[in-house]
């Protein structure tokens, strides 16, 4: 259970602008859900961007009243739509946003979405003074100073249902499955997929090198299971930000690999799959209790900031520590799961 710091409101009232920003992540409505009802019951105005930073360039805000935000807590997505904007990355149209918000008498945004997102509400604070706060929303939790981010542990679960059902056919087969999982550059939905889905073996990018490089020690793990009477495997592998030429990406380079090797490997890309669906209990609590506290820290007179969690206490980090705070999933855990699978 999250534990929450009162924080004492330095002003009235504030009119409050959000968005959502790179991919999306289930329980994305939630946290605006809860920005929206916190900002109205704490007599703030709310207005909605749509399609992140580039709907803003575009003047795309309009009010968001308590009823627009009804019967979404539940809904995958996000019914601000979201996007990636390569402009924001130049200075002047920085500049250009700060503006078009200031016309529209906004005073703070709200940023739900990941680091990158992070970065550009960091420097649109810093070179224009406007008022910025970052809400955690991606499925990859690779965002430093917080243990969480919106739409991991759905994510998680989508991966863990499809490798059940996978199992079930592999078994039926004798078969091993190589199973892709999103996370272009972090493990962690491999690894907790893997460890939640009894996976045989785990690949990552934090601690294997890309998959071509690796099929020597995937068929180690293949041929120990079949030793002890094991005739079907799942590998879980990241997709990773490796795309080989030949043959795709990660799974479908080490199903290659594998069969110069003598092993047949069926390949399931699970893909954005991952992305949709409706959120979890746990990411629809995260979010409703982020999105809340962005408010209550705009109102506090903090901003620059992201709102996380550690070890269950919800925090505020500076968005320029970020970068700096950024982990990789446990090795320990990590040679947990290969024990686990032994
Ligand atoms: P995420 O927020 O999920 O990490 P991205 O890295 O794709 O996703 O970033 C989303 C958007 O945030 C980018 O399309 C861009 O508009 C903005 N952004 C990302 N990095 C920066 C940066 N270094 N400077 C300015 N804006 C950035
Ligand atoms: O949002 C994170 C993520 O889902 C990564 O895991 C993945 O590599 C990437 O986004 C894919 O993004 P898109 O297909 O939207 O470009």
């Amino acid at each position: 259970m999250f534990k929450v710091k009162s924080l004492k409101a330095k002003h009235r009232t504030l009119h409050l602008a959000v968005l959502c920003s790179g991919g999306d992540a289930p329980g994305m409505n939630a946290a605006i859900r809860a920005v929206v009802r916190t900002g109205i019951a704490r007599g703030c105005e709310l207005s909605g961007i749509m399609r992140g930073y580039s709907g803003l360039l575009e003047g795309e805000i309009f009010t968001l009243k308590a009823s627009s935000v009804a019967n979404i807590i539940h809904r995958g997505g996000t019914i601000l739509k979201t996007d990636r904007c390569p402009a924001f990355f130049k200075r002047e149209v920085r500049a250009e946003a700060a503006h078009i918000l200031t016309r529209k008498g906004i005073d703070a945004l709200v940023v739900i979405g990941g680091d990158g997102s992070f970065e550009g509400a960091r420097k649109l604070e810093s070179e224009t003074g406007f008022r910025c706060i970052g809400v955690p929303g991606t499925i990859d939790n690779d965002i430093g100073g917080t243990d969480d981010t919106i739409g991991f542990d759905t994510a998680v679960n989508t991966a863990i249902q499809s490798i059940d059902r996978i199992r079930d056919t592999a078994s039926s087969h004798d078969r091993t499955f190589i199973v892709e999982v999103m996370g272009r550059h972090s493990g962690f939905i491999a690894l907790n997929t893997g460890i939640g889905g009894g996976a045989e073996s785990i690949l990552m990018p934090e601690f294997n090198k890309s998959a071509r490089q690796n099929p020597k020690q995937v068929c180690e793990l293949i041929e120990r299971g079949m030793r002890r009477g094991k005739s079907s495997s799942i590998i879980i592998v990241a997709e990773g930000n490796v795309r080989d030429s030949k043959h795709g990406g990660q799974a479908e380079t080490l199903a290659h690999e594998l069969a110069k090797a003598g092993h047949r490997a069926k390949v399931c890309i699970l893909g954005h799959t991952q992305r949709g669906g409706s959120p979890t209990a746990h990411d629809r609590l995260l979010a409703s209790v982020l999105g809340a506290y962005s408010v209550e820290a705009l109102l506090a007179d903090k901003s620059g900031v992201m709102v996380g969690v550690r070890n269950a206490d919800v925090v505020l980090v500076p968005l320029a520590q970020i970068a700096k705070l950024k982990t990789k999933p446990s090795p320990k855990l990590y040679e947990m799961a290969k024990l686990l699978s032994s």
